[in-house]
C-alpha cells in the first residue's frame, strides 16, 4: 500500500515509518523539513498523489491555548482536504486517552479539536487513543529544568513504549477505518516523578525532581482521569524494559 505519515521525522512518525516499510509498504513522508507544511498546504497535493491512508502523527510547540487549537486544528483542516481531493480512503489519528475529561489543557483543547474535525470530516477514519509515552515523564521534566531542578507533576499514568504506539499505528492504517479504536496503554500503572527519576537515572543526567502541580498539568488531571478505558489494547512492552534497553 502507499501511506503517507504526517510528523514522518517526529518521535512516533519515525518509527511508523520503519515500520510500515519494513512491511513492505510504499511511504510518503510528510513534515515541514522535508518540504510539506500542513499549515500552509504547501506540497500536499503533490505528496498525497497514490496514497490509500495517511497516519497523523503531527504535533504542535505552541503552549498557549488558541495557537495550539489554531494549529492543530489548521494542520487537520488542510491534511482532510488533500486527502478528500487526492481519494485518499483512510485517515488514522494519533490522539490521548482521557481528553474528555481534562478541560484545563491547552495540547488536550488542541486534541480535542483534531478528532472532532476527524470525526465530522470527508474521510473514513479512525482515531487511536494513547496514554503517555515511556518517554514522557523526562520529556515534562526538561521543560522546566533550571539550575540542576526540575519540577514535575505526581501524575498517575499507564505508560506506552513508543515503539509499541508504532507498530499498532502501522497495524491500524493497513486495515479498514475502524472509527474510534480502543484505548491503547502499557501493561502497568507508573507515578510520573518515578519514571522520570528513572529516566534520568538511566541516561545519566544528574537532576533534582520536585513533585508540584504548578506546572502545565493541574490537580484535573490526578487520580485515575489519564489511566485507559476497561476495554483497552495493553501493549506489551514495559517501562522496566524500554528502562534496561536505555530508555532510547
Ligand atoms: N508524548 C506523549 O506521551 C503522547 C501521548 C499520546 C499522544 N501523543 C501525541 O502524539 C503525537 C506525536 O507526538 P511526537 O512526540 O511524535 O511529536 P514530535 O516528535 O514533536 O514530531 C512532530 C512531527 O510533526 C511534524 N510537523 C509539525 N508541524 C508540522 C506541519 N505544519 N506540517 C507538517 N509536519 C509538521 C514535525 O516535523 P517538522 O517540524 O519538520 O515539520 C515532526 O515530524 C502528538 O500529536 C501528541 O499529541 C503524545
Amino acid at each position: 500500500m502507499r501511506i503517507a505519515v504526517a510528523g514522518a521525522t517526529g518521535h512516533i512518525g519515525a518509527l511508523t515509518v520503519a515500520g510500515l516499510e519494513g512491511g513492505g509498504h510504499d511511504v510518503v513522508l510528510i513534515s515541514r523539513s522535508l518540504g510539506v507544511d500542513g499549515l500552509t498546504g504547501a506540497g500536499l497535493d503533490e505528496a498525497l498523489e497514490g496514497v490509500e491512508a495517511v497516519v497523523d502523527v503531527t504535533n504542535t510547540a505552541a503552549t498557549d491555548r488558541a495557537e495550539v487549537v489554531a494549529s492543530f486544528g489548521t494542520i487537520t483542516r488542510n491534511l482532510l482536504d488533500a486527502e478528500h481531493r487526492a481519494g485518499v480512503r483512510h485517515h488514522v489519528l494519533l490522539s490521548i486517552v482521557g481528553l474528555d475529561r481534562v478541560e484545563g489543557n491547552a495540547h488536550y483543547a488542541g486534541k480535542r479539536e483534531q478528532e472532532r474535525l476527524v470525526a465530522d470530516g470527508p474521510v473514513p477514519w479512525t482515531i487511536v487513543p494513547a496514554t503517555q509515552f515511556h518517554d514522557f515523564a523526562a520529556m515534562v521534566a526538561s521543560w522546566t529544568e533550571r539550575n540542576g531542578a526540575a519540577t514535575i507533576a505526581p501524575l498517575l499514568v499507564q505508560p506506552i513504549a513508543p515503539s509499541d504506539v508504532a507498530d499498532i499505528l502501522a497495524e491500524v492504517a493497513v486495515g479498514e477505518p475502524q472509527g474510534r479504536y480502543p484505548d491503547i496503554a502499557g501493561p502497568e500503572p507508573q507515578d510520573l516523578v518515578d519514571m522520570a527519576r528513572r529516566t534520568t537515572d538511566v541516561r545519566g543526567h544528574r537532576v533534582r525532581l520536585i513533585p508540584s502541580w504548578s506546572g502545565l498539568f493541574d490537580t484535573s488531571m490526578a487520580g485515575n482521569v489519564l489511566l485507559p478505558g476497561g476495554r483497552a489494547r495493553i501493549a506489551p512492552t514495559t517501562f522496566d524494559e524500554w528502562l534496561a534497553a536505555g530508555a532510547p
